[in-house]
């Protein structure tokens, strides 16, 4: 079956068509990150803005890569949680709009549930159960997938995200938008020992991640040391800032294989695009003897090839929602809500 899936969460429209859950007939994404550069980071009314401007074309473009009329789609999914609230109604209504013309149903997705799917598109072998660190800009959770709608939540972030942080290093660092993707090229060939920043631990629940102390701890760093007129060395600094990111995420990740007896690991998210966390859990994964799955590259970021994927798997639960549906900015991945 052939899903059309539309994706709007934060600053890329895209919409792609995928056939049971798998492959991929099409995937176009209108990224709107030259729009964004000069304020240093996505400006939400701008985002909402050129969603509505670019969903149309985009929309048209992956039904005609596909070969397809929207009357010869099978359904329509779309993201409606979480994400920035203005730039979700946009696709959340374009959505409704399809599948009211065409008599399809209508899918709602969550926007972590289909960074995951990313996977399922990467390794035609993966299938639940397994464990996942699912690493994005505005969320870090490790949760078990259970099944392809059933997940639990094992450890997440108190405050700020990993890519969260990422970015604002970067942005403190004089990097441009979008930040983590620039800190890990300027870090490429820094010492990841020169600066030893705070690895935080959240007292009783040592799955559970803190990010905002080492996003200080390096605002610190760089603010004293311009005070002082010192130069830094980026490349130092962003490697070492990366190492204490990784440092945490990959043990907590380890314990959280132990404690649940879990073999596989799946990363998922946009930061899961960075090199130095790919190549971490690949050593630990060798080490630990885990089946390792990380989605593409060209899948790390937002696209809507995972909502399609996603979205397959919700069609067979029969997830369908009414033309009432809503856009949400926040949302548990664990939640199965009656739309
Ligand atoms: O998953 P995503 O595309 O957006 C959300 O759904 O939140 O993730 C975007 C985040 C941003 O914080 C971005 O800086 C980060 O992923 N990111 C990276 C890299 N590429 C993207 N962080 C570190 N290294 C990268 N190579």
């Amino acid at each position: 079956m052939k899903i059309l899936a539309i994706e709007s969460s934060c600053d890329e429209t895209a919409a792609a068509v995928v056939e049971d859950g798998r492959r991929v007939l099409s995937n176009v994404v209108s990224t709107q990150i030259e729009k964004h550069k000069i304020f240093g980071g996505v400006v939400p009314e701008i985002a909402s803005r050129l969603h509505t401007e670019n969903i149309s074309g985009v929309v048209k473009k992956a039904l005609s890569d596909a070969g397809l009329a929207a009357g010869e789609v099978d359904a329509v999914a779309v993201t409606y949680a979480p994400g920035l609230i203005g730039a979700l109604l946009v696709g959340v209504n374009y959505a409704k709009g399809t599948a009211l013309a065409v008599n399809k149903p209508l899918i709602p997705v969550h926007h972590l549930r289909s960074h995951i799917a990313a996977n399922y598109i990467t390794h035609p072998d993966l299938k639940p159960p397994f464990m996942c660190l699912v690493v994005s800009g505005g969320n870090t959770l490790l949760c078990r997938v259970k099944s392809y709608t059933d997940f639990e939540v094992v450890g997440k972030t108190r405050d700020d995200a990993a890519g969260e942080a990422m970015d604002k290093a970067a942005r403190t660092l004089g990097l441009p938008y979008p930040g983590g993707v620039n800190l890990d090229k300027a870090s490429q060939n820094g010492d990841s020992q020169k600066y030893a920043f705070p690895h935080p631990h959240v007292e009783g629940s040592p799955l559970d991640f803190s990010f905002s102390g080492l996003k200080t701890s390096v605002i610190n760093l760089v603010h004293n040391a311009s005070q002082k007129g010192e130069q830094l060395n980026t490349a130092d600094v962003g490697a070492s800032f990366i190492k204490a990111v990784t440092d945490s995420l990959c043990g907590n990740t380890e314990k959280a294989m132990e404690q649940y007896g879990e073999k596989t690991l799946v990363l998922a998210g946009g930061v899961s695009a960075n090199s130095v966390l790919r190549a971490r859990v690949s050593e630990l994964s060798k080490k630990r003897g885990y089946k390792l799955y990380m989605p593409d590259l060209a899948l790390c970021g937002d696209n809507a090839a995972m909502v399609g994927a996603q979205g397959y798997y919700e069609f067979l639960e029969r997830r369908f929602a009414h033309l009432s549906l809503n856009a949400k900015a926040t949302a548990d991945i664990c939640e199965n809500p009656r739309f």
